[in-house]
C-alpha cells in the first residue's frame, strides 16, 4: 500500500499536459457495446485506473479489448452477451451503471448490480429508472449471490418517448441516451444535463451512425437507429476540464506560474471567471491557459452547480484555494447533499471552516500544516494533495486508491512542476 508524501511551501513553475476525459472516456466504452460488427478505436483515454475497470467489465460480457498503448483501446463487441458482470468490479465504480443504458439500447434487456463509487449522501439512480420506465423497460430490484440488482426488461425493445428530468442528471442524461440510440421511434429528453462529456457521447454516437441532437442544450432528440446500422469508428476524448481545473488552482493555490496544456477553454470557463475573482491571472490560448497570481488570493463566494456553472468536482479544490485567500469565503454544494467530509482532514492541517449543511463558511488567510491525511473520494484526494503543496512541513496522503482512479501521473506531473512530491510505501505496523 503506498502513500503520496509532500514537503510543501514550493510554488509550481512550468507546463503540464492535460488527459482525456476520465467522465467522459467511461461513458464512450460503454457506448461502443452498441456496436453489433466492427471495432471501435477509442483514443486520448486518460490512464487512470476507472478505465481499466470499465474495460475489463466489458471484456467479461463478451467484447475483445487490445490496449495498443496506455492511451487507446481497440473494442470489437460483436459476441457480447447479456449476463451479470463480475460485482467486485462493478461495486468500485459509479459508472458501472451506464452498462444498464447499452445492453438496453443492445438487448432490450440489462442486468447490473447497484454501482458503487464515491459516497457523498448516497448516489440513488431513480432518474435512471424514471427514464427507461419511460423507454418502457420494466426495472426491477433483484438479488443473486452478487448482491442486490438492478434489472431492466422490455417487451420488444426499447420504444422512443418523451423524458423529463424534475432536476438534472448527467449519468441519467447519458444513460438514457444510450438506451435510446436504437429505440423504435424519437425519444425527447427534456432538462437534460449539458456537460462537454453529454455533448462528446453524442459526437461518439453519431459517428458510429446514431441521430442525437441537440446535446450541450436542455433538449436532446434522438431518432432511434436499427442496431445493425452502428458501425464502429474511430473517435478521440475530449481533454479533462476536471483534470485542468485542479492543475489551475494548485497553480493558484501555491502562488506559481503554470501553462495548462491540452485543454478547451471553453470548458473551463467557470471555473477560469471564479479564479478570476479570486484575484488569479488566467492567460487564455486557443488550447491552453497560463495561471499565475500577481499579487495576492482574495476571498470570494461559490455555488456549484450543473454546467455550465462551477463543477461540483471542483469543490474540494477550491475550497482549499479558499483557505490560501485572505478574508472569509462562502462556498455552497449545489449538487450533491453531502460531499465536505473531507473537511476534517484539512482542519487537521489547520484550516478554519465550518460546515452547515450544504454550506461552507472558509476563514482564509492563516497557513496550512502538514499533516497525515487521507482521501476520502476522488477529488477531495485531489484537494489534499493541493493543501500539501501549499503547507509548511510534511504531508502525508493515505488511501491514494482514490486519486488513482482519476488522475494519471499526478506524482509525476507535479514533480515537472516543482513539487516535491513522492511515492512511499506504508510502513506495515
Ligand atoms: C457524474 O456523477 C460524475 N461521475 C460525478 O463525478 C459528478 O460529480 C457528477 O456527474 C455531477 O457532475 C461520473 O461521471 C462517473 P448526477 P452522477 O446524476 O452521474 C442526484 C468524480 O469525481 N441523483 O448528475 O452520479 C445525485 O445524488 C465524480 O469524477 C438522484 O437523486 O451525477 C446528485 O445529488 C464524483 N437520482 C445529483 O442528482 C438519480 O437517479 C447529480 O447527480 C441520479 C442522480
Amino acid at each position: 500500500m503506498k502513500k503520496i508524501v509532500i514537503n510543501g511551501r514550493r510554488p509550481l513553475n512550468g507546463e503540464v499536459e492535460i488527459g482525456g476525459m476520465k467522465n467522459g472516456a467511461l461513458p464512450i466504452i460503454f457506448a461502443s457495446l452498441l456496436v453489433t460488427s466492427g471495432k471501435t478505436v477509442i483514443e486520448n483515454l486518460p490512464a487512470v485506473k476507472d478505465i481499466d475497470i470499465s474495460l475489463e467489465i466489458i471484456e467479461s460480457l463478451g467484447a475483445k479489448v487490445e490496449r495498443s498503448d496506455r492511451h487507446t483501446a481497440v473494442i470489437d463487441a460483436t459476441d457480447l452477451k447479456v449476463s451479470e458482470p463480475p460485482s467486485n468490479l462493478v461495486r468500485k465504480m459509479r459508472a458501472s451503471y451506464y452498462l444498464l443504458g447499452a445492453e438496453l439500447g443492445r438487448f432490450g434487456e440489462a442486468i447490473v448490480q447497484y454501482p458503487g463509487g464515491c459516497d457523498f449522501g448516497g448516489r440513488p439512480i431513480d432518474r435512471h429508472v424514471k427514464g427507461f420506465e419511460a423507454l418502457g423497460a420494466t426495472v426491477t430490484e433483484t438479488f443473486s449471490d452478487s448482491g442486490k440488482c438492478v434489472r431492466a426488461e422490455t417487451e420488444n425493445g426499447v420504444v422512443g418517448a418523451n423524458v423529463f428530468f424534475d432536476d438534472v442528471s448527467v449519468g441519467a442524461t447519458i444513460n438514457v441516451m444510450l438506451a435510446a440510440t436504437t429505440a423504435s421511434g424519437l425519444t425527447v429528453i427534456e432538462n437534460a444535463a449539458r456537460e462537454p462529456h453529454v455533448v462528446d457521447l453524442a459526437n461518439f454516437l453519431n459517428t458510429c451512425g446514431a441521430k442525437v441532437f441537440g446535446a450541450g442544450t436542455p433538449t436532446i432528440k434522438i431518432t432511434g437507429v436499427d442496431k445493425s446500422t452502428l458501425h464502429g469508428c474511430s473517435y478521440t476524448v475530449v481533454p479533462d476540464m476536471i483534470e485542468a481545473g485542479t492543475y489551475m488552482v494548485a497553480a493558484a493555490a501555491t502562488g506559481g506560474n503554470v501553462l495548462i496544456k491540452n485543454v478547451i477553454p471553453k470548458h473551463l470557463e467557470a471555473t477560469s471567471m471564479k479564479l478570476a475573482e479570486m484575484g488569479v491571472s488566467i492567460v487564455e490560448n486557443d488550447d491552453s491557459v497560463e495561471v499565475s497570481v500577481p499579487d495576492e488570493l482574495v476571498a470570494t463566494n461559490m455555488k456549484t452547480l450543473p454546467y455550465p456553472g462551477i463543477p461540483t468536482d471542483m469543490q474540494p479544490q477550491f475550497c482549499v484555494l479558499m483557505c490560501m485567500a485572505k478574508g472569509t469565503s462562502k462556498l455552497v454544494e449545489g449538487v450533491f447533499d453531502n460531499r465536505f467530509q473531507y473537511v476534517d482532514q484539512l482542519r487537521n492541517m489547520g484550516a478554519s471552516i465550518e460546515v452547515n449543511g450544504k454550506i461552507a463558511t472558509i476563514n482564509g488567510g492563516s497557513p496550512l500544516y502538514g499533516a497525515t491525511v487521507n482521501a476520502s473520494d476522488l477529488r477531495a484526494g485531489a484537494a489534499m494533495v493541493i493543501a500539501g503543496l501549499c503547507a509548511n512541513g510534511r504531508t502525508e496522503i493515505e488511501n491514494i486508491v482514490y486519486i488513482n482512479r482519476g488522475y494519471e501521473d499526478i506524482v509525476d506531473k507535479l514533480s515537472a512542476l516543482g513539487a516535491d512530491i513522492s511515492l512511499e510505501e506504508i510502513a506495515d505496523n
